[in-house]
Formats: structure tokens, sequence, C-alpha cells
């Protein structure tokens, strides 16, 4: 089997280097850029000094601030008018993976005219649209070096899962400094995040001799940074070891394909509007239960790495460890339980859940991350597996 590797062509990472935007436009011979961020950022300040830095450069810079979490078709349609509107040349993502995944897909909308669904899936872009730079403030989903964006189709509700070369940013600026400012919740979703983009390219059917290292450091640097950058949001080497973490997991995953935890949570989040991260963390040590006796060796490795067993254990042990490892760092995170996060949309009823899971897991399949899973579930497994996280996991 062969394998590729895909990444932008700079990375810039380190306390500061946001201040290379400006640089880093012009090197691309940019001239008009339009910034697509989230409300929040701009209202708290974070976008006000890219503009200034921007225009003293002699780059003019219009601002697109109404980017959604999860992003929806909406969104890209109002940033693909706001970027014609400002006769623009390339496009500056700053913010979480929503932004950054709408950048991507608003570029490759100018140049591929027709409805978003033609992106959805494996390599459905036909042209490269506009170059995009990125500046991530969650630490994260790694999208700053991914192919994927996800996008929200509002009328079928499907989190479309789009995956291309074309969708690649050109350059990534990934500064810490950024990411002082998240709360401890959201710190523990896109954390938990980054822990299963590390996890699952280190299980894939696809890993390989390239995405290997990056998503065992991606996996040892959360294992060590992540509680403390939550307890702790000021820490400053706990902030930078958890960018570092999250741009390796992207880096990884992109080339060796998600698994059956993110074929699962989209549906979550489509359909309950649960944040990516949160809806991850609440099915991680479900799936890695079941997912086990598909790749032993690599889940025990996954659980030494964390430091959850040692050379002394056995895999299967190592394994068992694992799950239960993941489970405190749910409860260690203060990471709600699925039946929590739903609990108040469905009125703490538990059979309303049940009427979703069949679309939900005919979806997750579509997705064709399960295909890439250690041990790849039929529709009723997934069901199955949906029902046992919201019932509270099984024991092992
Ligand atoms: N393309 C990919 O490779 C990839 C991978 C994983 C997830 N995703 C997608 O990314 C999206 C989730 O991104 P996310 O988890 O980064 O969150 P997000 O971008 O949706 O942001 C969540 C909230 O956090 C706020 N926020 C952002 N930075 C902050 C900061 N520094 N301090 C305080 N608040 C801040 C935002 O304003 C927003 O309200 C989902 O749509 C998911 O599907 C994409
Ligand atoms: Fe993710």
């Amino acid at each position: 089997m062969t394998h590729i590797f895909h990444a932008p062509q700079a990375i810039h990472t380190g306390a500061g280097c946001r201040g290379l935007l400006p640089e880093c436009a012009a090197s691309l011979g940019l001239r008009r850029v339009l910034i697509v961020t989230d409300a929040f950022l701009t209202r708290t300040g974070t976008i006000g000094p890219f503009v200034e830095s921007l225009e003293k450069q002699g780059i003019a810079t219009e601002v697109f601030d109404r980017v959604q979490p999860d992003p929806t078709d909406a969104n890209v349609a109002d940033g693909v008018a706001a970027y014609r509107q400002a006769n623009a040349d390339g496009l500056v993502a700053i913010g979480g993976g929503s932004p950054i995944d709408a950048a991507k897909v608003i570029a490759v909308s100018l140049t591929n005219p027709g409805p978003l669904e033609q992106f959805q899936g494996y390599h459905r872009v036909a042209q490269a649209g506009p170059p995009v730079i990125v500046i991530p403030t969650t630490a994260g989903t790694g999208s700053e070096a991914t192919k994927a964006a996800v996008i929200t189709d509002t009328t079928r509700h499907v989190k479309m899962m789009m995956l291309d070369a074309k969708l690649m940013p050109r350059i990534a600026l990934v500064d810490y400094e950024l990411s002082l400012s998240m709360p401890p919740a959201l710190t523990a979703h896109v954390g938990v995040d980054t822990l299963t983009h590390g996890l699952e390219a280190y299980v894939s059917r696809k890993a390989n001799a390239l995405t290997d290292p990056l998503a065992v450091s991606c996996i040892a640097l959360t294992a060590r940074h992540l509680r403390t950058a939550w307890s702790e949001p000021g820490d400053r080497e706990a902030r930078a070891a958890m960018a570092v973490a999250a741009l390796q997991g992207g880096m990884a995953f992109t080339n060796s394909g998600l698994c059956l935890v993110h074929g699962m949570s989209r549906p979550l989040g489509a359909i309950f509007h649960l944040a990516h991260g949160l809806s991850n963390a609440v099915l991680l040590p479900t799936v890695t239960r079941y997912s086990l006796p598909g790749a032993p060796a690599r889940y025990a490795e996954v659980a030494r790495i964390m430091g959850l067993a040692n050379a002394a254990h056995s895999d299967e042990a190592a394994g068992v460890a694992l799950v239960q490892g993941l489970r405190q760092l749910n409860q260690d995170l203060a990471v709600p339980t699925l039946a929590e996060c739903l609990g108040h949309q469905l009125g703490h009823q538990r059979d309303a859940f049940w009427p979703h899971l069949r679309k939900m897991a005919s979806d997750a399949l579509a997705s064709g991350s399960p295909a890439n899973n250690p041990r790849v579930p039929t529709e009723d497994e997934i069901v199955a597996l949906y029902e046992e996280a919201y019932l509270g996991g099984s024991p092992n």
C-alpha cells in the first residue's frame, strides 16, 4: 500500500507568530483579504489588531464575522457574497474550527458554482479556490492543517464531511497565546477532540509511517497537559503544548483518516447540536471499548503513551485501562454524559432518544469514517453503541 502526506506549505508555531500575518499575506501576493471569523471574536477585540496590521502593510481588509459554531450552508453562502462584495483575492480564517472550515468552503465555492452537496465525501472538489491563511484560536480541531471541512446542510440535517487536498490551507499560524482566553469547558471539549484525533489517526486502518509519530506526540502531549490547561487556563506551558498537540492531531488524521468516534459524533452534532468536541468526548470511551479487539496492540500502546499502563501489562489489560482512563479523563474535565447532554432537549425522557438512532447510524456509516475503524461495525452495532453510550457505558 502507498501513502500520500498533505500539509500546508508553511506552518508557523510559537508565541507571537500571529504577528507574521501581513508578511505571509504579502508572500502570497494578496492585496485585498476577507477575514472570516465569528461575532464573539470581533466583539472581544481579537480581530481588530489583525485588521490594523494588514492595512498598515497596504493590504485592504474586510471582516465577515457571521460564522456560527458548527457552520452551515447559509454561513458559506453569506461568506461568498461578502468576498465578492469586498473584491478580495484571498481569505484569512481566524477562530476555532468553525470559521476555519467555513473559510475553506467559501474559497472552493468561489471557483466551483453549484450546491455545497457536490463537495460532500472524498475528492469532490474540482477547482482550487483562492488561498486561505488560517490562525486557530482554539486547540483544537487541527483544521489549520487538514484537508477536511464540516458544513451542516440545514435542509437534510446532515453534517457534510468534505475531504479534498484542495481544502488544505496554504499557510497556518499556530500561536498558542490566542488560546489563553478559552474557558475551561471549551478547553475540555476541544482538548478531547484533539486526543480523539491522535487516537483515531493511530488506530486507523490507513495509519502509516508519517502519521504515527505525529499521532503519538499528539496523544502524549494531551495526556500530559490537557488537565493543566483546563484547571489553570493561564498556564503558558500547557497551552503551548495543547496548541502543538492539536496541530499534530490534525496533520496525522488528515493523512490517515478518522474512525468510528467521528463517524458517530457528526450525527449527534447535526441533530442535537452538541458541540463537536463534546459529541466526541461522550462517545470516546464506549467506542474504544467496542473497537479494542480490532487492534489490541495499538490500543495498548495508546494506554502506555498516556501513562495508563506499562510494559508489564498485557495488551488486553492495557486496553481495559485505556477505556477506564478515558472515562476518568471525562470526569476530571467535568464533561457531562450523553444522557445529561440530551436530557434538556428530550425533556429527560429516555425513550425520546431511540427514534433518532436509525438515521444517525445510517448517516454515520455513510460518512465513510467507520470504514477506517479497526473493527468495522454494522448499522445495528452502531445503534447499540449509541444506546450503550447513552446508558453510561457497559463495564468491561
Ligand atoms: N476540518 C477539520 O479538520 C475539523 C476537525 C475537527 C472539527 N472540525 C469542526 O470544527 C468545528 C468546531 O470547532 P471548535 O471546537 O474549534 O469551536 P468553534 O470554532 O465552533 O468555537 C466555539 C466557541 O468558542 C469561541 N472561541 C473561539 N476561540 C476562543 C478563544 N480563544 N477564547 C474564548 N472563546 C473562543 C467561539 O467564538 C465559539 O463561540 C465543528 O464544526 C467541527 O465539525 C473540523
Ligand atoms: Fe474532531
